[in-house]
C-alpha cells in the first residue's frame, strides 16, 4: 500500500467523534474529509453537511456524536456514521459524500482513486499573503 495514501491508524480514530484530514481532486482543489469508528469498522465522508454543503462538520476538534450519528451543530442534522443517510433535521434522507479508504494492518489509506492525500487537520483558510504584521506604521 502507497505509504503517502496513510491517513491515521485505527486506533488515532476517536469512539465519539471524529478524525479530520484535508484531501485534493484532480483539480487541485483542497477539501476536508473525516474518519469515523462505526460497528462495522472506519467509514470515511467528506466533511460537508448535506443541508449547506459548505459547512463543515468537524469545525477542527472533532464532529459532535449521539448514538452512532454525526451531528451537524448548525441546524441539527444527524448523519448515521456508517451509512452517511440523513436520519433528522432539514436534509433528511440526503447521504454524506463518501471516500474509499481501506485498513491493512492497522493502518487507514485513501483508496480513492478521485483524490490524493494532502494531511491530517482543516484546511487552513488563514494561510495568506496578506499580512501586514511587518509594516511599519
Ligand atoms: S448546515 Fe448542517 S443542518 Fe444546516
Amino acid at each position: 500500500m502507497n505509504s503517502d495514501r496513510s491517513i491515521a491508524t485505527v486506533s488515532d480514530v476517536p469512539a465519539e467523534s471524529t478524525l479530520l484530514f484535508r484531501i485534493e481532486d484532480d483539480d487541485g482543489e483542497a477539501h476536508e474529509a473525516v474518519l469515523v469508528d462505526t460497528d462495522d469498522g472506519v467509514a470515511c465522508w467528506q466533511n460537508y453537511c448535506q443541508h449547506f454543503t459548505h459547512i463543515a462538520l468537524d469545525k477542527g476538534s472533532g464532529a459532535a456524536m449521539r448514538d452512532g450519528e454525526i451531528v451537524c451543530e448548525n441546524h441539527g442534522a444527524y448523519f448515521e456514521a456508517d451509512s452517511g443517510i440523513c436520519t433528522y433535521g432539514p436534509c433528511e434522507g440526503a447521504t454524506l459524500a463518501p471516500l474509499e479508504v481501506t485498513v491493512e494492518d492497522g493502518e487507514i489509506y485513501l483508496t480513492d482513486p478521485d483524490f490524493e492525500y494532502l494531511g491530517p487537520g482543516p484546511i487552513d483558510d488563514d494561510d495568506d499573503m496578506t499580512s501586514t504584521s511587518n509594516v511599519k506604521i
